[in-house]
């Protein structure tokens, strides 16, 4: 994206500084298919088939279009069980781009977090973190630890359009440690940026505050850096300490207070993959083992080699600011066109997608019976768009089976980064716009099957009534013969 003025253009529109050379014909089926099939995939975007989707906006996680010397690299990968010089090509990026010796391959982010948790989270530990993604918590809690979420008040308001809603309550992640003890909790998650309240980021200072925090308490302080991208273009738009210092500089001034940092390379370097990186000999002796015992030998992970070279070339691209902003400016301009129109989006526009706040577009809607995933049903019926709930659906259930009610119920409408075109942004704010209008059409959600762990990616629901045949008769209504 870059800042180039339109002569007659109102209003500032996103210029991609991209070409497309590779491209995948969409189908978009029948309003009336489209109820069929969210009846096949139980009422969960998670079981749609691709080619029933028109555009998949479920998430930006190894999607991402890749660029040209991405491929190229990926054709000169050393296929060689050990000792592969990609491992060592990709270790030397790995050290330019965050000043870590140290680097431990696994297959994707939450390979990285089990082997985390395997190591260091024992029965009754705690840990700390701005706000829980659904697998982190699922190790930790798996291990016998618990999750205490220390995000700032203004993070969990929606319509609060504050820069760094991201950010950790630094008083409170003091006051707990004091609380449970230091020894009680093996690290400190800061995940930046958010995924489960909107993509927002937090500040390059608090992230050094935390880091602070976590020195005084001989703590260790662990980054989830898998959406670093959107939230490092973030701290150089929005920060004022950050306003001249390089891409590059920011994300060392960060990488060296941290003690350990992993990340996704499914989001992280627009590849797939996952990485725990440190300067911390100890900290990753601790680890190794595990890593031939879960992922794969030491100099692969579980990644294939092909994929390592383009994270490689990913991770340095990463350093561009023209490259990163693609993602955060296209979501800015669907968040802009529906919050114009009245649709509650979560603001300010953050990263990784757009989120529509579900609770306020479906007030009548109670947590039981699943707002977002309803939204998220209804978007599919009057677009074939694939969005994703988070929202109660993707929390667990309590230890005694009562329901935990998300914080925010949100839908979120993933942008993964140079695949879709600004026309099929502009298709997606009108789809939205129209369930907007007729949003009184849509109702809840119930279960059918629910699974025990992670039951948001398998579950399956079913409608409360015949709503959705409702919704399609007026989209039919409305459209005429249009899909
Ligand atoms: N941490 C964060 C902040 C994430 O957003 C994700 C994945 C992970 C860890 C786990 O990484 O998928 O490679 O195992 N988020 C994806 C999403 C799944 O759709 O938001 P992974």
């Amino acid at each position: 994206m870059s800042i180039v003025k339109f002569y007659k253009e109102e209003h500032q529109v996103p210029l991609e500084m991209h070409k497309v050379r590779v491209v995948q014909k969409l189908f978009l089926p029948t309003v009336e298919e489209r109820v069929q099939k969210l009846r096949e995939a139980g009422n969960n975007t998670f079981l749609l088939q691709n080619k029933d989707v028109f555009m998949d906006m479920l998430t930006d996680s190894g999607v991402n279009a890749m660029s040209d010397n991405q491929v190229a690299a990926s054709m000169q990968a050393d296929d060689s069980y050990a000792g592969s010089e990609t491992f060592n090509r990709l270790s030397k990026v790995i050290e330019q781009v965050f000043g870590t010796k140290h680097f431990l391959p696994a297959h994707q982010g939450r390979a990285c977090e089990n082997i985390l948790a395997e190591t260091f989270v024992k029965e009754g530990d705690v840990v700390p973190m701005n706000f829980h993604f659904t697998t982190t918590k699922a190790h930790i809690t798996r291990k016998g630890g618990r999750v205490e979420e220390l995000i700032t008040p203004e993070g969990l308001d929606p319509n609060l359009d504050l820069p760094f809603k991201g950010n950790f309550d630094i008083p409170r992640l003091r006051q707990l440690i004091q609380e449970v003890g230091p020894e009680h909790v093996p690290f400190v998650r800061i995940e930046a940026g958010t995924n489960l309240i909107g993509g927002q980021p937090l500040s390059m200072q608090n992230m050094l505050d935390v880091a602070a925090v976590c020195k005084e308490f001989g703590v260790m302080c662990v980054l989830d850096a898998s959406l670093l991208q959107d939230n490092l273009y973030f701290i150089k738009t929005r920060e004022e300490a950050a306003k001249n210092m390089s891409i590059a500089e920011i994300i060392r001034k960060i990488a060296d207070e941290m003690d350990l940092i992993y990340f996704s390379s499914r989001k992280l370097g627009f590849a797939r993959g996952g990485a725990i990186i440190s300067n911390n000999e100890k900290l990753i002796l601790k680890m190794k083992a595990f890593i031939p015992l879960y992922e794969g030998f030491l100099t692969y992970g579980g990644m294939e080699v092909r994929a390592m070279e383009a994270m490689a070339v990913g991770l340095l691209e990463t350093l561009d600011e023209e490259i990163i902003n693609q993602g955060p400016i296209f979501i800015e301009y669907l968040v802009k066109e529906l919050s114009e129109y009245g649709v509650p989006m979560v603001k300010p526009a953050g990263g990784l997608g757009a989120h529509i706040n579900a609770s306020e577009f479906l007030p009548d809607i109670p947590h039981e019976q699943y707002p977002a995933g309803a939204l998220a049903t209804a978007l599919y019926i009057a677009g074939g768009i694939r969005g994703m709930e988070r929202g109660s659906l993707s929390e667990q259930r309590n230890p005694d089976g009562s329901e935990h009610y998300a914080e925010l119920e949100l839908v979120r409408l993933a942008c993964p980064r140079r695949v879709f075109t600004l026309s099929q942004v502009k298709y997606c704010a009108d789809r939205v716009k129209w369930l907007y209008d007729n949003r009184h059409l849509i109702g809840g959600l119930k279960w059918d099957e629910e699974p025990e762990v992670l039951r948001f990616f398998f579950g399956r629901l079913q409608p409360l009534s015949d709503w959705q045949e409702k919704l399609a008769a007026k989209f039919r209504e409305d459209f005429g013969e249009s899909l």
